[in-house]
């Protein structure tokens, strides 16, 4: 089987006004808000960097530069932990940081599409494979979703989406792909549709929010007309990409939050709590008093 070019660097279009989230995203980008006790961002680089990432590629925005903050050192923060011997504090801090390098911000300068803010990054990509993570959806699972994505690549090599069963009610909110034959452990990709109309969608599968492309589909987002939203989708250009390559879907098998979303947001926090030895056993007798009082 022929060697895959390995993926090195992944994209993180956080460039989002996060308008479902008003108030709180008024001053503070949606990517910044926590889960128990890390930003959103801080999920989906950490999901990044298990599968292998180790070039982290952030298309912000106008009020976003706090993102940037964050990946860096802060200078006083750090002498005052030291001086007062903070130092598990410090040594979380240090192991969160991206090396000196790794990571690297353009701006998306006008919110056009998904597609535009990946579009953003052709140059700091270049020629090689890449990785895109949406970083409203945040995961949970044993295996990272970009280290299994990044598994199946290995053997199919070419273009590999994740996707993941939702209610047929709700396929009209995402992109939608139609199952072909089987390879690996997940399957060919036969169609993709974004957003089709209720009772139009081929399958119940829909894209999460992780992507492996081909670096071609930088020339295609170049010119590539707006579609739903009257944004530049990428599920457009990757059709265009999908009639001379080949994509493949690794189905996912986790939990997915999208943060963006209130609910979903609110989930991912109470998922994530329960997760930690620390933090469960203050919440998990409250939570469930809490539960049985609801009327
Ligand atoms: C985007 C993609 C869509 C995908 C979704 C996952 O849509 O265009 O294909 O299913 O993310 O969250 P958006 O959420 O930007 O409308």
């Amino acid at each position: 089987m022929a060697q895959q070019q390995k993926i090195r660097k992944a994209v993180f279009p956080v460039a989002g006004l996060g308008t479902r989230f008003l108030p709180a995203t008024k001053a503070v980008p949606k990517e910044m808000l926590t889960v128990v006790d890390k930003p959103v961002i801080q999920y989906v680089v950490d999901e990044a960097a298990e599968a292998g990432i180790e070039h982290f590629v952030f298309v912000t925005g106008r009020g976003k530069a706090v993102i940037e903050d964050y990946f860096d050192i802060q200078y006083e923060l750090e002498q005052m932990l030291r001086e007062r011997n903070k130092n598990a504090e410090l040594t979380l801090l240090a192991g969160l940081l991206p090396k000196a390098g790794t990571a690297s911000f353009t701006r998306q300068q006008v919110p056009l599409g998904l597609g535009h803010a990946v579009w953003c990054a052709r140059d700091i990509v270049g020629g090689e494979p890449f990785a895109v993570l949406l970083p409203d959806m945040i995961m949970s699972a044993e295996k990272g979703c970009l280290k299994g994505m990044v598994e199946l690549y290995e053997k199919t090599g070419g273009n590999v989406l994740a996707v993941q069963e939702c209610d047929p009610d709700q396929a009209h909110k995402y992109g939608i792909v139609g199952v072909g034959e089987a390879v690996g452990n997940g399957f060919r990709i036969t169609q993709m549709v974004e957003k089709p109309p209720k009772g139009t969608a081929p399958s119940n599968l829909y894209i999460n929010g992780r992507y492996i492309l081909q670096p071609e589909i930088f020339k295609i987002l170049e010119t590539q007309e707006r579609g739903a939203g009257n944004e530049i989708q990428l599920t457009d250009g990757m059709l265009t990409l999908a009639k001379s390559q080949e994509f493949s879907a690794y189905k996912f098998t986790g939990e997915t939050y999208d943060c963006g979303a209130k609910d979903g947001f609110i989930l991912a926090n109470l998922a994530f709590a329960l997760q930690r030895a620390d933090i469960r056993p203050a919440i998990e007798e409250p939570l469930k008093t809490l539960i049985a009082s609801l009327k």
